[in-house]
């Protein structure tokens, strides 16, 4: 499976998805790096491991315009699954129905709950007992596509949002590598809003 991953910023969990590959625990290859920031510090982990990158500047753009532009490069690199991956925008209808069920998210909340920007200061000012990350698959909507998997982290007395987000990064780093490999064992089907992802057959 061909990935196309869509950064803004830092990358980690770009990283992360890359980490599981050279470990052979995820099956799939990064066929492109997109991001709409021209000094994203992923873009130093692609180049670094010679995975290849494009800055595709969304300054100015509307908001179709640019994302022609995205799906162009992802069909021109061949991509199957496109992986957002800290991409802060929105994209349109136009996107999402050129990668029908082939683009997730991944979100440091417990989704429904908490979405859009600093999810964990959210969660912090809630005062919730448990939050935690969850990757699921994206619509035109902001955070709101079907659930593939979530995984809960404790909210404790003396987190700041810097403590808890490290704690929901480190899941985040597990579970999305977890998801886009449930997708390439074929293992997933989505009906109406749930996801079901079928028992593992192998030995
Ligand atoms: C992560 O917390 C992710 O859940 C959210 O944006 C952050 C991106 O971090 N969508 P990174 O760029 O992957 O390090």
């Amino acid at each position: 499976m061909r990935l196309g991953i869509l950064i803004s910023g830092r990358g980690s969990n770009f990283e992360a998805i890359a980490n599981a590959i050279a470990r052979r625990k995820l099956d799939a290859e990064i066929a492109i790096v997109i991001t709409n920031r021209a000094g994203s510090p992923g873009l130093d982990i692609a180049r670094e491991r010679g995975i290849p990158v494009r800055i595709i500047a969304s300054q100015g753009l509307e908001r179709e315009a640019y994302d022609k532009l995205l799906v162009e490069e992802l069909q021109t690199h061949d991509v199957d699954l496109v992986c957002l991956a800290g991409f802060m925008r929105l994209l349109s209808a136009h996107f999402v129905r050129a990668f029908p069920n082939r683009v997730l998210n991944i979100h440091p909340s417990l989704l429904p709950s908490f979405p859009g920007l600093d999810a964990q200061r959210q969660a912090l000012e809630h005062g919730v007992k448990i939050t935690g990350c969850t990757v699921h698959f994206v619509d035109e909507f902001l955070d709101s596509g079907p659930i593939l998997i979530q995984a809960a982290v404790p909210v404790l007395d003396d987190d700041t949002v810097e403590t808890l987000s490290a704690r929901i990064l480190a899941q985040e780093h597990s579970i999305y590598s977890t998801a886009i490999q449930y997708l390439v064992e074929d293992r997933v089907t989505i009906e109406g809003r749930r996801v079901r992802i079928r028992e593992d057959e192998r030995p």
